[in-house]
């Protein structure tokens, strides 16, 4: 067949977005990839034409649009998930694009945490016990009821809607509690209007994802987001410090997964109508060796598409055209075996005040990149005259590969360490695989 020259455009900005305009560069019959808003560094230094334009607001679906109709593209893949929420798959099939992505009903599984709870009621899926309130008064009468008996609880306090993975706040006593409670209403766009009140569980978390044509789907590898700020799980929430893949899912979890959490969600909402056309993510805890429910997503996680993608030796562009076409199930994926860890560089500060660090050189990303094994994405960097300056809160992402996590570990920390942020102002966490390392030397 001749080659099809092709043009994907790909709606988002960061690490995740690299990602995946790195596995579609890999498909010989796409030519040219348009991420946008993106940030400069997905550009660099790539072997076909890759280029950003970031004039495109991911919550603003009208704006996506104006940016598929300048690039005509034959594909648009809407990889985030505000642009999701906000209908941007919608507005695209409207008017004639071909776009990866669920729709903004379907997408609700993600964005409304309230609805996605009472679907898994509706669907016998496993989740922690929950209550919802949209007042802070109720709330807050519920939790002393809760501490009175038991004050030494530990719960959540999530907002319905999307706060960029900061949304859910962990409460260990009755004022942290109301703390957070209150927090809500300062999300923004109103995302906390709705908020959620659940059982702690105890366990450990890991991430899975499956591509479906609305019957049918297919899974890959699991992987493990860090998702605290500091080592060991301290600290403020962020939008992801670092992954590994695959995650300590054994077999028989997986045949859980699949059963349990995967298909139900899939048939759930093919049977309410709402058939889900994309990258599903079930973001997972063991519980009593079975998968219980912490959230599902519409879209790929970031950090974990990071370390994830690469390990799919299909071409990317056949499996979304596949799924597109309804024909899944015709399709054989293969993943090869090695582990992968990523790590995340941000900002000194992240996730709360770093602004005084924007504008910061950062020095060194050429040198990461030429350990074997190594890649760098980016996700808040700004190129000027070939000079690198941050640019947000979560900068890059280090992506080592190797045949076991030891390997895959070393790369990585010995890439990160070569790089540095203008005042000392890099962070990044130390321990990120650190579960799957003891599991290792067992
Ligand atoms: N890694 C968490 C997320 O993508 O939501």
């Amino acid at each position: 067949m001749p080659k099809e020259d092709l043009t994907v455009l790909i709606i988002g900005s960061g690490g995740r977005e690299h990602t995946i305009s790195t596995a579609y560069e890999k498909s010989p019959n796409v030519k040219k990839i348009v991420v946008s808003p993106g940030n400069d560094f997905i550009a660099y230094k790539r072997e076909k034409e890759v280029i950003t334009d970031k004039n495109c607001s991911i919550r603003d679906p009208n704006s996506i649009l104006d940016v598929a109709r300048k690039y005509d593209p034959d594909l648009i893949d809407v990889a985030q998930d505000d642009a999701l929420a906000n209908g941007a798959v919608d507005i695209l099939e409207k008017n004639g694009f071909v776009a990866f992505g669920p729709k903004k009903e379907t997408a609700r599984i993600e964005w409304d945490k309230r609805w996605s709870r009472e679907f898994m009621q509706r669907h016998g899926i496993s989740h922690p016990q929950f209550r919802y309130f949209e007042d802070e008064f109720t709330a807050e009468q519920y939790v002393e009821g809760l501490y009175s008996i038991n004050p030494k609880r530990v719960l959540y306090v999530k907002a319905a809607g999307l706060c960029s993975g900061k949304g859910a706040l962990k409460s260990s006593s009755l004022d942290e509690a109301i703390r957070n409670i209150r927090k809500m209403k300062n999300f923004p766009d109103r995302a906390g209007r709705v908020f959620l009140i659940e059982e702690n569980l105890e366990g450990e978390e890991f991430s899975y994802y499956a591509i479906s044509d609305g019957r049918t789907y297919k899974t890959f590898k699991s992987a493990q987001d860090n998702k605290t700020v500091f080592n060991f799980d301290e600290g403020n929430q962020t939008g992801g410090m670092g992954a590994v893949s695959p995650a300590m899912v054994t077999e028989p979890l997986k045949k859980e997964i699949e059963k349990q959490q995967i298909s139900k969600a899939i048939n759930g909402l093919f049977l309410e109508q709402n058939p889900f056309i994309g990258i599903l993510y079930f973001g997972g805890i063991v519980i009593n060796e079975k998968p219980m429910n912490i959230e599902y997503n519409a879209r790929w996680g970031d950090p974990e598409c990071q370390v994830v993608l690469p390990s799919i030796e299909n071409d990317y562009l056949e499996i979304v055209r596949f799924c597109l076409e309804g024909k899944l199930n015709r399709l054989d994926i293969k993943q090869d075996n090695k582990t992968r860890v990523c790590l995340v560089g941000a900002s000194r500060g992240y996730p709360n005040d770093y602004s005084s660090v924007k504008g910061k050189r950062i020095f060194n990303i050429d040198e990461a990149f030429k350990i074997e094994g190594v890649n760098v994405c980016g996700a808040g960097i700004k190129i000027v005259d070939r000079k690198m300056y941050a640019n947000g809160g979560r900068l890059f992402n280090i992506v080592a590969e190797g045949r076991d996590i030891l390997e895959a570990r070393q790369k990585a920390y010995s890439a990160i360490a070569l790089i540095s942020i203008e005042g000392n102002n890099l962070h990044y966490r130390t321990d990120i695989g650190w579960r799957d390392v003891e599991r290792f030397n067992q």
